[in-house]
């Protein structure tokens, strides 16, 4: 039987229109634009205002774009697959109403919750469904409302963060490039160092834990930095090692955005220049889930067939990884 390979056919996303800016920070919280940007790169986030908008509706945004880029009948998606941390509801999966609100009603959907590692581990589970062979047309959306769980009157936190969506679509490839390789992995014996404390089935929401403040993002910066960098350099010295390639053979580092000195490190320790880092974390901050596929979006132009992509993620859990994948079509 010949072998199948899962290629990312096409890619999209969606940043919501109001742009919160360092200068504004500095109004809300004691910090200034030379701290964060000299220890986070972030100089712009996104963040999407108005009443009853949850992260499907920057996911749907970002599929409507994708199935007009890939020319794309709702009607022929199998499989949507939604890596969020911040989903609408607890239930049902986000996934499921992106689906319903872009038409694709021939196909299931459910969600993937692995904090900033999500993306990876969504894309990694679809490119399954299409190397067995199972189905055709997956969609994998990366969405994430990061200021509905953001504390604003916290510094260390609230200039970290921004909103926003990005989707690809995974189909057999017409030759071998795609996606080959993933090293995955958590360890949850770090859970507690960040976390969303309350608001899950441990913790339900009363007024209680309102009032202390427990259902926005608790992270200790320092420790989670610290593992950050080795876990996405072992993540990527893994997967070339696995590949059987040099760092030097490597075209882009497509790396999760939650710190630039995190990416400068993880690129450093594969040799790569800064001209193969994919970076968009000055613009959009850390989009959670949908960092990966907003670096895919923003360099589509100048991505080239047969390309070789590392992939490098981590975050909450802890969960990390990496993926090996070499691009399928000219941007
Ligand atoms: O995507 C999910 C995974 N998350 C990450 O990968 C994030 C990893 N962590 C980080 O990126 C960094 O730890 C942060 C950007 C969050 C913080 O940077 P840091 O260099 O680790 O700073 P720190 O937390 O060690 O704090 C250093 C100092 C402290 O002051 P003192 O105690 O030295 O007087 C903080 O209070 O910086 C202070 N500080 C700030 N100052 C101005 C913390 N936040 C701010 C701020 N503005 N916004």
């Amino acid at each position: 039987m010949q072998k199948i390979t899962a290629a990312i056919t096409g890619v999209a996303g969606y940043l919501p229109d109001y742009v919160l800016t360092n200068q504004e920070l500095e109004r809300l919280v004691e910090t200034n634009d030379e701290w964060i940007t000299s220890r986070t790169g972030i100089k712009t986030r996104h963040i999407l205002k108005g009443e009853n908008m949850g992260s499907s509706h920057m996911g749907v945004k970002a599929v409507q774009s994708l199935l007009e880029k890939t020319n794309t009948n709702p009607a022929d998606i199998d499989l949507v697959i939604c890596a969020t941390t911040t989903p609408d509801f607890v239930f049902p999966a986000t996934a499921t109403l992106i689906a319903a609100e872009v038409g694709a009603f021939n196909c299931f959907s459910y969600d993937i919750q692995a904090a900033c590692s999500g993306f990876l581990y969504a894309m990694w589970a679809g490119a399954q469904f299409i190397k067995a062979g199972t189905y055709k047309k997956v969609v994998v959306v990366g969405a994430d409302k990061m200021s509905a769980i953001v504390d604003y009157t916290d510094r260390a936190t609230s200039i970290l963060f921004g909103d926003g969506a990005g989707a690809i679509m995974l189909e057999p490839s017409q030759d071998e490039d795609g996606i080959h390789d993933a090293f995955l992995r958590t360890d949850g014996r770090y859970w507690a160092h960040l976390h969303q404390k309350a608001g899950g089935s441990r913790r339900p929401p009363s007024i209680e834990t309102v009032q202390n403040r427990e259902h926005y993002i608790y992270q200790e910066g320092a420790v989670v930095f610290k593992h950050a960098v080795t876990g996405m350099a072992q993540a990527s010295e893994e997967i070339l090692k696995r590949n059987n390639l040099k760092g030097s053979e490597v075209d882009w580092l497509v790396p999760h955005q939650a710190n630039k000195r995190i990416i400068e490190a993880t690129a450093q320790k594969m040799g790569l220049p800064e001209e193969k880092i994919m970076l968009v974390i000055q613009k959009y901050g850390n989009t959670t889930n949908a960092s990966i596929p907003l670096c895919l979006r923003d360099y589509e132009s100048q991505l080239k067939k047969g390309q070789k992509l590392v992939f490098a993620a981590f975050g909450g859990g802890f969960a990390w990884g990496s993926i090996y994948a070499t691009w399928a079509y000219n941007g």
